[in-house]
């Protein structure tokens, strides 16, 4: 794989804070960055990185100091996103089945908001009427994404308010003179074609004539990155030109300045991220050789809840000629990571990486089996240092009430 952080780099980590571990890659993130505004920098489009992918507030930071926006999904990535600095304009809201007393907290701290339900969408109405620009999240009923449990456009998912709707929509609108000034579309993450992101636009051109007051048509997130080797993501050249050439019709057709929103989470970080753990136990039975990792689905769930593919690499033995190995982690539960992959023989001992850690890996790791959630660490200016330590026995019981 063409990782932007070398074996010795990583080695030097895991030797430094152990293992388990995630250790991150802040140039990989600004790079990531600046390819978004390289192809996107014909017409005005604004990049809200979507920190429900990874929130350590190190990384927001990262995100911060590079320029990038921040799309939180929760009021409390919300508040995450104001400790580190940014600006409740440069912040946005995408609500989804949320109280309403979340909606006013963003509300009232400043921050950009789409609402998602007509329900919240009266309720905005009756208290904030005319007062303060609001986005609506629209579903457009496109089937997008890699799989089913990540694709959130189709007729059948809980997100946005249905296009069916739009009379709906316009009535309370009406009622209330809303001022909307986003659409916002997100259909799924890991949308490699091109064309998808478009069917968006058509959906906006459709949507326009009826919302007199949006200047924003955001397309959500879910850039496809390479997660197998040779695999290609999404051809940001391409999607750019497109994006930047449907901008500048629809401006033109409706005779207003319109600015295109991205959510990126996996494209910002994705890539950025590695997972090193241990091989504790090697296992034969039959023809197959269970590597036991000192981890689990605990740390690293995409493989089991997504089916995803994250490629593994021997950390320190990357020269030796491969073998197939099944992957496997220590929890009480078949969390196997790969059934049947080529390794460099693996010794008892050796540590392995997992690549594409960086989204939505930390983020959704737990104490199942009360085991600990590992440490996080990041590579800034080719120094290492740690952003979030790993728990400890104590950590186990805080929470809980003594006996
Ligand atoms: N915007 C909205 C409204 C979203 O719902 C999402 C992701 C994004 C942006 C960012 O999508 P991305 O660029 O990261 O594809 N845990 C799953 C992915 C869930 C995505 C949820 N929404 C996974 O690990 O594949």
């Amino acid at each position: 794989m063409n990782a932007s952080l070398s074996y010795a780099e990583l080695n030097a980590a895991a030797q430094q804070f152990g293992t388990p571990l995630y250790v991150y890659h802040a140039e990989k993130i600004e790079q990531q960055y600046q390819n978004l505004l390289t192809h996107f920098s014909a017409t005005q489009t604004r990049f809200f990185y979507a920190c429900k992918a990874l929130t350590n507030i190190h990384i927001l930071k990262v995100i911060k100091n590079i320029g990038c926006n921040i799309d939180c999904s929760s009021i409390n990535e919300v508040k995450l996103a104001l400790h580190v600095g940014f600006s409740p304009n440069n912040i946005l809201y995408t609500s989804n089945s949320v109280g309403f007393d979340e909606i006013v907290t963003a509300i009232e701290l400043g921050v950009n908001v789409n609402i998602d339900s007509l329900s919240n969408l009266e309720k905005f109405g009756q208290k904030f009427g005319a007062s303060k620009a609001v986005g609506v999240r629209i579903r457009p009923d496109v089937m997008a994404g890699g799989n089913l449990k990540i694709s959130t456009g189709h007729d059948k998912s809980k997100f946005g308010i249905p296009v069916a709707q739009l009379e709906a929509l316009k009535l309370i609108q009406e009622k209330y003179q809303i001022n909307i000034r986003t659409l916002h579309i997100h259909t799924g993450s890991e949308i490699k074609d091109v064309a998808v992101f478009m069917k968006s636009a058509e959906v906006f051109d459709v949507l326009l004539p009826h919302f007199p007051t949006v200047e924003v048509l955001d397309f959500g997130g879910g850039f496809k990155v390479p997660y197998e080797p040779g695999e290609q993501g999404t051809d940001m050249a391409s999607l750019g030109k497109e994006v930047n050439k449907a901008m500048e019709q629809l401006s033109e057709k409706y005779g207003r300045s319109l600015t295109a929103w991205f959510e990126p989470g996996k494209y910002m970080v994705s890539e950025a991220g590695f997972f090193i753990a241990k091989v504790n136990v090697l296992k034969t039975s039959g023809d197959r050789i269970f590597a036991g990792l000192n981890t689990g689905l605990n740390h690293l769930i995409r493989p089991m809840f997504y089916d995803a593919y994250h490629h593994i690499d021997n950390l320190t033995s990357p020269e030796k000629p491969t073998k197939q190995y099944a992957v496997v982690g220590n929890i009480c539960e078949t969390d196997t990571f790969a059934w049947d992959r080529a390794i460099p023989a693996i010794e008892e001992g050796d540590l392995l990486v997992f690549y594409n850690a960086g989204a939505y890996g930390y983020e959704m790791a737990s104490n199942y089996n009360a085991r600990f959630k590992p440490a996080q660490v990041l590579y800034q200016n080719g120094e290492v240092k740690l952003i979030s330590r790993a728990d400890q026995f104590e950590d186990l019981l805080t929470l809980q009430v003594p006996l």
